[in-house]
């Protein structure tokens, strides 16, 4: 079976790519399920629900988060109910949400979606690879199959992920540095691996936002305000082939001009 996984979501017109394209892509690629990584569709910065509820509706079966899930208020309530939103499962216990969820991929099969949160420039309560094992074996009791987004800014971190679930889920995909990675192979045992799936949004951008703005920053050390950018819209990700038993038998980068 076959499984889209899309990067970071950015923006508006990350939002309105999705919304043009993924239900041509689920019958063009012939895809199964499709998940996207929606931390940034609020303006490039945390989501909503009525912008979760937008993507879902656009043909993703479920979502992952990362360092940006508590940016806008009244996402703790939606979280609570989402069924089909993964936040990092390594935040405080306390906090709303679900580290993990079980969707259903079009031929029936259940599909257990993971998200993480690395340490390296981030801050998460826990080491991810503190509670990665105990989220595997909930994944593995609940679903043949097993996706598990390494939300990380460190590349050791995320490669160091694929290898330590070398074997025991079927992928484990890279998000948030927001630029594609070219190292998209099957780990052995059948575990799929990609260090970053990319952006799902404008790259005439700094991994998002207007160039002009990073830029002054850059040079002149003056903060401002980030605005999203707009041009040269893609939707990226990988495309992952599996058995119905969890095994991954390839990876595929995917890029596409919106
Ligand atoms: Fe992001
Ligand atoms: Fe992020």
């Amino acid at each position: 079976m076959r499984i889209l996984f899309l990067g970071d979501v950015f923006a508006s017109s990350g939002l309105s790519a999705i919304e043009r394209h993924v239900r041509d892509l689920r019958d063009e690629l012939q895809l199964h399920l499709v998940v996207a990584n929606g931390e940034n569709v609020a303006d490039g910065a945390g989501f909503t629900a009525r912008l979760a509820e937008r993507l879902l509706a656009a043909g993703v079966d479920c979502l992952t988060m990362g360092n940006h899930t508590w940016r806008r208020t009244g996402v703790g309530a939606y979280l609570t109910t989402a069924e089909r939103v993964a936040r990092p499962a390594n935040f405080l216990a306390t906090l709303p949400g679900r580290g993990l969820v079980v969707v259903t991929a079009a031929n029936g099969v259940r599909v257990a979606v993971g998200n993480l949160l690395g340490r390296f420039a981030l801050e998460p309560a826990r080491s991810p690879f503190e509670v990665v094992d105990g989220l595997v074996a909930e994944a593995r009791a609940a679903a043949p199959i097993v996706l598990l987004d390494m939300h990380a800014e460190a590349t050791s971190e995320k490669v160091a992920m694929g290898w330590h679930l070398a074997g025991k889920v079927t992928a484990v995909v890279g998000t948030h540095t927001h630029v594609q990675t070219n190292d998209a192979r099957v780990l052995p045992g059948g575990t799929a691996y990609i260090t970053d799936l990319g952006m799902t949004g404008p790259h005439d951008s700094v991994i998002g936002v207007k160039k002009e703005i990073i830029l002054r920053r850059f040079l002149t050390q003056q903060n401002q305000k980030s605005e999203p950018a707009d041009q040269d819209v893609r939707l990226e990700g990988a495309v992952i082939t599996c058995t119905t038993e969890g095994k991954a038998t390839a990876i595929e980068l995917f890029r596409r001009s919106a």
